[in-house]
């Protein structure tokens, strides 16, 4: 029983069911069968599935997630730090924390709404929160899939201080691949970045495309819009389309920390590749009533597909 998409209800595709730890997640499906889930803790995204079932995204089979704990896989939201760039808790608090549904969200543009089956989270500051960043702000996600399938993550975050404040930021997103030895990534090299194995020295990317061979934990810097993350066994090509988050965090622990990590397993790194879109090295800067709007895009296409019809150098969204 098929549905054309003129009679299909997007809102009616959206399903709010629970976890195994009780805990609220919304499920987003396209009339061809593509899913995803969205866990109200953390606003993580934590399934995307392609028409056939199959699963996009890395998840550890170790992940322990509970309240203040965020799963180890799927897309946690970085906010508002990244990484240990300041003084808070790693890669800043919002994605431990429980979110709400945003039922009367500011309206975003046509396009972001038609056609598609979406949800809207928000986090506000809390008391607690306060004491370790003491700045007022509504973080808004809307989380959308897209009638072929497409992921699309939009954060608004809104000073409703009366100071300005900064954050940094990143969509920590866990690629599910075939094996890290067959991946490669276009659209970074050249790029200079900053190594966080070398205490972020800034090298700059000789080679032409990015592959693995070892721990790889870096920070490519204005970087362009669309990132291919190529898997040569599974002859599929992940497309990344951001705009508002000019670096990348490229990320996979390889062998030894690995090992040291109590909810990933031993092997894992070899099925599982972070490529995140961010704001990290030039923090955003939001004055009182300012508003500042980060969106990721994740297409999966056949690998033939790629290379020269997308355009990767001359990528502008
Ligand atoms: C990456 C960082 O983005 O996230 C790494 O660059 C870090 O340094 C990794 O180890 C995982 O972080 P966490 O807090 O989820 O264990």
């Amino acid at each position: 029983m098929g549905h054309s998409a003129a009679v299909w209800d997007f809102r009616a595709a959206t399903e709010m069911t629970k976890d195994q730890n009780g805990v609220s997640q919304v499920v987003l499906r396209t009339p061809q069968g593509a899913s995803a889930r969205v866990s109200l803790n953390g606003a993580q995204v934590t399934s995307w599935r392609n028409e056939q079932g199959e699963e996009l995204l890395f998840t550890s089979s170790k992940t322990t997630p509970k309240a203040q704990k965020a799963a180890r896989g799927g897309i946690p939201i970085c906010f508002p730090q990244f990484g240990n760039c300041g003084s808070m808790e790693l890669h800043g608090f919002a994605r431990n924390r429980m979110w709400v549904i945003d039922e009367n969200p500011p309206p975003l543009p046509a396009n972001d709404s038609s056609g598609k089956s979406f949800v809207d989270l928000l986090l506000k500051s809390s008391e607690e929160d306060m004491k370790c960043w003491p700045h007022s702000f509504e973080f808004r996600l809307r989380v959308s899939l897209t009638t072929n399938g497409d992921i699309t993550l939009i954060s608004r975050v809104r000073n409703i201080n009366g100071k300005p404040f900064s954050f940094s930021f990143a969509y920590h997103t866990y690629l599910l691949v075939s094996d890290i030895s067959e991946i490669r990534i276009e659209g970074l090299e050249t790029l200079d970045y900053l190594d966080n194995l070398s205490q972020k020295e800034r090298f700059t990317e000789q080679g032409d495309a990015i592959t693995f061979e070892s721990e790889v934990d870096r920070v490519y810097l204005s970087s362009p819009n669309i990132i291919a993350v190529l898997d040569h066994e599974r002859k599929q090509t992940y497309i990344i389309k951001k705009e508002g988050l000019p670096d990348v965090a490229v990320w996979n622990p390889w062998e030894k920390k690995s090992k040291s990590m109590t909810d990933f397993g031993d092997e894992e790194y070899k099925q599982m590749l972070c490529v995140d879109a961010a704001v990290i090295e030039t923090p955003v800067n939001l004055r009182p009533g300012e508003e500042w709007t980060g969106r990721l895009q994740l297409s999966i296409v056949p690998s033939s597909f790629c290379g020269d019809r997308l355009g990767l150098d001359r990528s502008v969204l």
